[in-house]
């Protein structure tokens, strides 16, 4: 059950249906539990090397973390885990306190739902309009009509292209279609804004408005994971970062100069 009414800067997640109901509201409910929760998690897409190794990580509902490190290292595997476009080989992922290994197919868009998703090429249809971009995301919860252009119109403000929703996406720049896709993302407020090199496919000063505008929606009280390795951005804002290096999850908590130090000597050591 979506709750299309509540208020936009809601940091609520919405006990959707079977997914939050029962257990979790005699433990305190969902909104008592860290967001993510991902204990000894291993990922196998080839036998004998784990894309993923022993990765553990907690977030907190409210905070920004970069998930950061070297192409192939696992930033996206991650992510995908968390979206369960991909299933755990071992360990387990918790998302406001549920195992998401044990949620049924039938109740994956109960997850879904209270996550929006963000990649680096958009994935926005082209030939739709910006406002059915968005919409689409609401239709699939059946929100009403009227709601819904509301909700559309206050999503589009969000990113900075108010009354734009009548043009095709395709004519749009790259920046701007990448704000349909934010807002694409975050018109069902979601309690988890998952990123994939969203600015991947930007110039530097559009990275640097999209990311700002990442923040700007952590600040009305979504958590966000962003994967980058783009090291401007990652030194321009001072958040939680996390390193993934060969499928290892290292907690970078000096910043990025203990992170650079870390990666420069597995590079002079070789370690794996
Ligand atoms: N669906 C898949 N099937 C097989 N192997 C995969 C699959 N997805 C990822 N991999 C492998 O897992 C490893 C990690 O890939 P992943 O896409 O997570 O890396 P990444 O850190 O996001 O890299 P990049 O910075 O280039 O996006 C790679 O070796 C990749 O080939
Ligand atoms: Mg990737």
């Amino acid at each position: 059950m979506a709750n299309p009414a509540s208020g936009r800067k809601s940091n609520v997640v919405r006990p959707s249906a079977a997914y939050f109901r029962s257990k979790q509201r005699d433990e305190g409910g969902p909104t008592s539990k860290p967001i993510i929760v991902m204990e000894e998690v291993y990922k196998y897409f080839r036998r004998d090397v784990p894309t993923l190794r022993n990765v553990n990580l907690t977030v907190e509902r409210g905070e920004f973390v970069f998930v950061t490190g070297p192409s192939g290292s696992g930033k996206s595997t991650l992510l995908q885990l968390i979206y369960r476009q991909h299933t755990v080989d071992g360990g387990r992922i918790l998302f406001s306190g549920r195992d998401i290994s044990r949620l049924t197919d039938a109740s994956i868009p109960f997850l879904r739902r209270n996550l929006g998703i963000v990649f680096q090429d958009f994935k926005v249809v082209p030939h739709w309009t910006a406002y059915e971009n968005i919409a689409i995301s609401l239709e699939i919860l059946g929100t009403t009509p009227r709601l819904l252009r509301s909700r559309v119109a206050d999503a589009l403000e969000r990113v900075g292209l108010a009354g734009r929703g009548s043009e095709r996406t395709e004519t749009l720049s790259g920046g701007e279609q990448q704000r349909v896709a934010i807002a694409r993302a975050i018109v069902t407020e979601p309690a988890l804004l998952l990123a994939d090199e969203p600015t991947g496919n930007l110039d530097p000063q559009l990275a640097i408005d999209i990311l700002t505008l990442f923040e700007e929606i952590h600040d009305a009280g979504t958590t966000v994971i962003f994967a980058t390795h783009d090291h401007s951005l990652l030194q321009s804002a001072p958040h939680r970062l996390v390193v993934i290096d060969e499928g290892r999850l290292i907690e970078a908590s000096q910043g990025l100069r203990a992170w650079s130090a870390r990666m420069q000597s597995l590079g002079n050591s070789h370690a794996s």
